[in-house]
């Protein structure tokens, strides 16, 4: 067990509401296909001057003020994201920029969907290992600037958003009880944005083809998020020898509705017990998680000693979960 606490929360969402109604005005699509198949019923765009850096600097700092502290106190900031302002520099130093601060180490983790839990998992291998105290760890992503807005099967699927928890150290017995994480990169172009990189530069013909955005082959995705999300789920209670009796709270990635339900049943959680913000923000890939753990630290649905199971999907493939001792 990792000993840490987390201190604070935030997160931050822009104010432009897009929702089903507003898609069928957009592409060939119904409400009741989109709540049916995903359970979204709205979700969150940013402005076109709005990056993912500010979204995540705006999170970071309620979560530091929230645990009564300054940015500049943080010893490192871990960013997971998809959805990256630049190139380079990584957004975690955008982040920095905005917030003013400097001299901790900032760096982002590409793991998708899964980049929050691979952020936690990393910040809580350095506090173990005594490499800092406290860290902001960050999910943050404006999907919208890389979604093809005439492809029905992927557009109603994403929102925007970013959320961010400071951890660190717990003087009780808070702290990650177990987790697990791992990746499968045979299935990379299953889920994946196929120029702008180096396998694919940007030039006019990838642009005119569309491929600066999300391609995805959606049973294909549904399939190994559901198996992934349990297993993983499943492997770190079994790790902390808990039952789906002892977890009080379950966040899984909010993909979809039907996604979530499927991994809870699985990890034998009741219904109750998941707390779900997938139909106002719909997919906010790394975002999701630290969004939900934001709302339910809020709703008072995270009390101290709460036992909380994270379970993450996305591209890569990547999976992580976490069984959480609040
Ligand atoms: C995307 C997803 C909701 C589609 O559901 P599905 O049941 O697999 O549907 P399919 O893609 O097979 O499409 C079924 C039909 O609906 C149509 N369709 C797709 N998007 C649609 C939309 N927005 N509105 C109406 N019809 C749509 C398809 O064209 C297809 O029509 P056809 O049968 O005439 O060819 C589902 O595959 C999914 O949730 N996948 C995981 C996506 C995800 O979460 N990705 C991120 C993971 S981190």
């Amino acid at each position: 067990m990792q000993n840490l606490k987390f201190l604070g929360t935030g997160s931050a969402l822009p104010e432009k509401v897009l929702t089903n109604q507003d898609l069928e005005r957009m592409v060939d699509t119904s409400d009741d296909w989109i709540t049916g198949r995903t359970g979204i019923q709205e979700r969150r765009i940013a402005r076109d001057d709005v990056s993912t850096s500010d979204l995540a600097a705006k999170a970071l700092s309620v979560a530091c003020e929230n645990a009564g502290m300054s940015p500049s106190d943080l010893d490192g900031i871990i960013l997971g994201t998809s959805t990256t302002d630049t190139l380079f520099p990584s957004t975690a130093c955008w982040v920095q920029e905005r917030l003013g601060v400097r001299g901790m180490f900032a760096f982002d983790v590409s793991a998708g969907c899964s980049g929050f839990l691979y952020a936690l998992e990393i910040a809580s291998a350095l506090m173990a290992a005594g490499r800092g105290r406290r860290f902001g760890v960050i999910g943050a992503e404006v999907m919208s600037k890389v979604v093809n807005w005439n492809d029905r099967g992927t557009c109603v699927l994403f929102g925007d958003g970013a959320g961010a928890a400071v951890i660190g150290p717990s003087d009780g017995d808070s702290g990650i009880l177990a987790s697990h994480w791992g990746a499968n990169g045979s299935l990379a172009p299953c889920l994946y944005q196929p120029a702008g990189g180096t396998q694919r530069p940007a030039t006019a013909v990838t642009v005119a083809e569309n491929l600066h955005t999300v391609h995805m082959q959606g049973r294909h995705v549904f399939k190994h998020a559901v198996e992934a999300m349990a297993s993983a789920a499943l492997s770190a209670m079994d790790q902390a020898k808990l039952t789906a009796d002892d977890i009080d709270l379950l966040i899984p990635h909010q993909a979809n509705i039907r996604i979530m339900e499927a991994t809870r049943q699985r990890c034998g959680v009741p219904s109750d017990r998941m707390f779900s913000v997938v139909a106002k923000y719909g997919n906010m890939s790394a975002a999701t998680i630290p969004i939900a753990i934001h709302e339910a630290a809020q709703a008072g649905r995270l009390q101290d000693g709460s036992l909380l199971l994270t379970t993450a999907f996305g591209t890569g493939f990547t999976w992580a979960a976490h069984a959480i001792r609040w």
